[in-house]
């Protein structure tokens, strides 16, 4: 790449989890299962659920204000606000916008990203274009969910994967060879109906019978998801790596989406990485879909597993079907 190229990156970072804790032990007075039954299956032992009063663009208005604060950076200087999450508000107006006011960003452009749980990947890979093509200067890119609202929570199947949270970065031009290198998005639309929520849009609009069916709820086959989140985590890695010139021996770090420690560890397997470079949050958070990947990076940058320069690899999949990766060469923004 010549010096010249404008490449985008993270500088700043934050997140936001509520309060209230859901372990294992509470989910078995609620439904047929049994914390070894979620801890064999899955490797979560608890999750968050937002208050009553917090709704998605609240959890993502504090991980949004931490990580303007990390990036030293004002909400008036923010250009682009992308909110990705399957749980907005309310249909419209989009969350980004509701953010955009609580910020007070008076500047910016604001718009929502439906891509399943792979919406911070694809948050990131347009919000750089907007960098690197000299149309804004400051991004914005929040994954936030609060999906114990859309959550069954007397259907055993779902109910214990999911969890409630927000992880917010920003984007600027980064110097060097350091930022985002290669970004891959994929989706297979003929899986839709394999993670979904059938009714509240317009082909099954809200009604006494769509309620009564459930259709409000998240509708899941896990098996097949299972096996495509298998297939694609490698897949995707392979792409991102090869568009970037480089192969798995070169990756420093993993990100993967946390929906399952048995994909996480398939997927480190077959990029050959060994866990203690691949991130963890499953266990405490459970899924938290758009929210997972951010608040896995934060994670690791406290307890400073990556270092400047390191080559970071972030897959995501989920409803859609969609599955995505960046390979980011790390800038250390703290030092800089
Ligand atoms: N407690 C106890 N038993 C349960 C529970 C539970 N919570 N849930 C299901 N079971 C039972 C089933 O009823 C079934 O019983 P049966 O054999 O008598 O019918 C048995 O356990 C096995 O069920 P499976 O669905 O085959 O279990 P599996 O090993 O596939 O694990 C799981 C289920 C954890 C959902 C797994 O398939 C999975 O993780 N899939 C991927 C899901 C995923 O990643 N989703 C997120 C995608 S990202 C996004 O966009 C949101």
């Amino acid at each position: 790449m010549g010096c010249n190229e404008i490449r985008a990156g993270i500088v700043g970072v934050g997140t936001y989890v509520p309060e209230r804790v859901l372990t294992n032990a509470d989910m078995e007075n609620m439904v047929a299962t049994s914390d070894e039954w979620i801890r064999a299956r899955t490797g979560i032992r608890e999750r968050r659920v937002a208050s009553a009063e917090e709704a998605t663009s609240d959890l993502a208005l504090v991980a949004s204000r931490r990580a303007l604060e990390d990036a030293g950076v004002s909400a008036g200087e923010l250009d682009v606000i992308i909110v990705a999450t399957n749980t907005p508000d309310m249909l419209f107006p989009a969350t980004a916008c509701l953010l955009q006011d609580k910020l007070g960003a008076a500047k910016a452009g604001a718009f929502d990203l439906l891509a399943g749980c792979t919406g911070f990947i694809y948050g990131i890979a347009v919000g750089a274009q907007f960098i690197t093509a000299g149309t804004a200067r400051t991004v914005l890119v929040v994954g936030a969910e609060t999906l114990s609202r859309i959550v069954n929570w007397k259907d055993r199947s779902t109910c214990v994967l999911f969890g409630d949270g927000a992880g917010a970065v920003v984007l600027r031009r980064v110097p060097g060879d350091r930022g985002v290198i290669s970004s891959v998005l994929r989706s297979d639309g003929g899986g839709g109906h394999l993670l979904h929520m059938p009714a509240g849009g317009s082909r099954q609009p809200a009604s006494v019978e769509t309620i009564t069916a459930n259709m409000h709820y998240v509708h899941m086959n896990g098996r097949e998801v299972f096996k495509f989140a298998v297939r694609v985590m490698g897949e995707a890695a392979d792409e991102v790596l090869h568009q970037a010139g480089m192969g798995r021996e070169d990756i420093d770090f993993f990100i993967p989406h946390q929906a399952n420690i048995r994909i996480i560890e398939h997927a480190a397997r077959k990029i050959g990485l060994p866990m203690e470079r691949v991130a963890v949050n499953v266990d405490r958070y459970g899924n938290t879909s758009t929210a997972s990947i951010p608040l896995a990076l934060e994670e690791a940058l406290q307890r400073g597993k990556i270092a400047d320069g390191d080559n970071v690899i972030m897959i995501g999949f989920g409803a859609g079907l969609t599955w995505g990766g960046l390979l980011v060469k790390w800038y250390d923004y703290k030092n800089r």
